[in-house]
């Protein structure tokens, strides 16, 4: 969702924050702006566009028009008020002194206005983030930080905030409540922003802020503060992502490169936690007291971290015969879930940013939950929070539709199934083993899938034009329906919806009709002659059946089946993990004959960081 970005220092701050702004268009925006202070005028510059921020960029010729060496800029996902120039940030203090930059929602805003506008404070947006620049202003008696500290005990809700201030030509004010905020500590000069992918140019050097921290930016260094005000001395971490990973490296688009990378993502997320045939999880573990009392497990998430959630679900029944739960992070606080301390509470998540499932995290936290977390960004808000920690260890991902991340949070959460079941004693020591050799096959296994790509190429091609599609399956190809249904209407707009087969006759084979396309997902060997019937059943009612299978079942299913996607055979707890890489690139390359925007679909952002 919204981005944020800042820079103090000695060179030219306009390009600076409008190249810091691209790094950022991949989380979702609709609107963009600058403002830095112009030493010569003795004045905050504000410039701000609807639309892309080439439109804001064309404007100011790169940044080049803009004096200056202190900025803040803004990429803007509208909430409160239409997408517009005026409600595009940064958002200015009547005088024009104060200048912010917000990403979150200022929950009483509407009350903290009407108090300003019965003090004959003008507004000129519908935006909730104005109220703070001008409540800045209204308590600004030539200090700011005071200013900002009494604005601070008045707002309510989540907010990372950049402050600029005209008095102030030589700092930058950040906040951060629920929202993520990152500074980088350069020679001579400092940044901020909502993500560390815009700082890698700059800096490695980061500070993660935490909530109630507030912190000062100077070219000399940074300065943090804790809720109370009082300095606060802050860890500076080594971010290690190269600076290429988060650029397309010769790729069209940021989804193709990361659907090709999940080979790579998997060697670096499985081999260190796969030692000598057995699983070695080094920065993790439960002690044997606490798995004799687990007595639930509880997985929250959203959207795709959640259909990980869905497989796992399977797999840590089958293999631990533990009850486990699974919840969307937008539900969990409010069906009162049965949570105590012998609950295991995994959250799943890319970005560590999303706050329903921070919401969730919290809640599980409230109700006693031990908390273990399965997160691709180090050192977000959910792997802070969490108890434990897995990291995917994915890099980084900037395509909003998630490919890489999702093949290795399911990878790491079948190794904790698979690590579960030994521990629990649930599991045969064969048994066991066939499962880690199988891990050890699939990046390979996965590179072959990969190379059979102009085969999914063709099926897009023949069958983008479809307006509805229905992805059908049993088990775990069910769960990976929802993965390939979500996928494909994500990036292409094609209404889809997937099914569990066994629902169809309930309701949905009404739908059915000549011509409608069904993706049969059938690659569950013990599940494989159901998801036959299910495929005559669809196709004697006129469906085209686009199937996807294992090699073994291939031919027999392509006597029956209009056209048929295959993925190598593989130990059938990663099947899911193969399974979903011919649906996500057919997800693709029907999103690209439709000439969709593939990496910043409509209405989306990449992390979720409004309910
Ligand atoms: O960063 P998270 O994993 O918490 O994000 C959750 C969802 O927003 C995310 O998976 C979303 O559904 C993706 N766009 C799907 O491709």
């Amino acid at each position: 969702m919204c981005g944020i970005v800042g820079c103090i220092g000695t060179e030219q701050a306009a390009p600076i924050l409008l190249e810091g702004l691209s790094r950022l268009e991949y989380r979702g925006y609709d609107s963009a702006g600058v403002a830095v202070f112009d030493d010569q005028a003795g004045a905050l510059s504000v410039h701000k566009a609807k639309g892309r921020l080439q439109v804001l960029s064309d404007q100011l010729h790169g940044g080049a028009d803009l004096r200056g060496t202190v900025g803040v800029g803004h990429t803007r996902w509208a909430t409160h008020g239409a997408p517009s120039d005026a409600n595009s940030h940064p958002q200015v203090s009547h005088s024009g002194r104060i200048a912010v930059v917000h990403n979150g929602i200022i929950e009483n805003y509407a009350e903290l206005k009407a108090f300003l506008m019965g003090q004959g404070i003008p507004f000129t947006s519908e935006t909730d983030t104005e109220v703070v620049a001008q409540l800045i202003e209204y308590f600004y008696e030539g200090d700011l930080l005071q200013a900002v500290g009494r604005v601070l005990h008045r707002i309510q809700g989540a907010y990372a905030l950049g402050i600029l201030c005209a008095d102030y030509p030589d700092q930058i004010v950040a906040v951060r409540k629920d929202s993520p905020l990152i500074l980088g500590c350069g020679q001579g000069c400092s940044f901020l922003s909502s993500d560390v992918t815009a700082l890698l140019r700059h800096t490695r050097n980061v500070i993660y802020m935490e909530d109630g921290d507030l912190a000062v930016l100077t070219r000399e260094g940074i300065q943090c503060y804790n809720h109370l005000m009082q300095p606060a001395e802050k860890e500076i971490v080594q971010v290690d992502w190269a600076v290429d990973a988060a650029e397309k490296g010769g790729y069209e688009h940021f989804m193709f490169k990361e659907i090709m990378e999940q080979p790579e993502a998997l060697r670096r997320c499985l081999s260190p936690r796969i030692q000598k045939g057995e699983i070695v999880f080094e920065d993790f573990s439960l002690s044997e007291d606490y798995l004799q009392k687990m007595n639930r497990i509880y997985i929250v998430a959203c959207g795709s971290s959640y259909h990980v959630g869905m497989v796992g679900k399977y797999h840590l029944e089958r293999l631990t015969r533990i009850p486990v739960e699974v919840a969307l992070g937008s539900e969990f606080r409010y069906m009162a879930p049965i949570v105590d301390k012998n609950t295991l509470v995994i959250v799943i998540s890319q970005s560590g940013e999303t706050l329903d499932t921070m919401a969730a995290l919290r809640e599980a936290r409230r109700l006693g939950g031990h908390i273990l977390s399965i997160v691709n960004v180090v050192g977000s808000s959910i792997a802070r929070e969490s108890d434990q920690v897995l990291y995917t260890w994915a890099g980084p991902e900037i395509a909003v539709a998630t490919t890489k991340a999702y093949t290795t949070q399911l990878a790491l959460l079948t190794l904790l199934a698979l690590w579960l079941a030994k521990r629990l004693g649930t599991i045969s020591d064969a048994d066991y083993q066939a499962g880690v050799a199988g891990f050890l096959e699939l990046p390979g296994k996965m590179d072959e899938t990969l190379s059979h790509r102009d085969d999914i190429q063709y099926f897009a091609s023949k069958y983008f034009n479809h307006d509805s599609i229905f992805f059908i399956g049993r088990n775990l190809d069910y769960a990976l329906g929802l993965e390939g249904s979500l996928k494909l209407k994500e990036i292409s707009y094609i209404h889809s919806e997937a099914y569990a087969s066994g629902e169809l006759k309930h309701g949905t084979i009404s739908l059915i009709e000549e011509g409608t396309l069904v993706v049969a997902l059938s690659t569950f060997s013990s599940l494989f002659a159901k998801a036959m019937s299910n495929v005559v059943e669809v196709k004697t009612r006129g469906a085209s059946v686009l199937a996807l299978t294992t090699q073994s079942h291939r031919e027999e299913m392509a006597q029956t089946a209009d056209a048929v996607m295959t993925i190598p055979d593989i130990h059938e707890l990663l099947l899911p993990s193969l399974g979903v890489v011919p649906l996500q690139l057919f997800a693709y390359y029907v999103a690209l004959m439709r000439g969709c925007d593939i990496d910043k679909p409509r209405n989306l952002a990449k992390s979720v960081t409004v309910e």
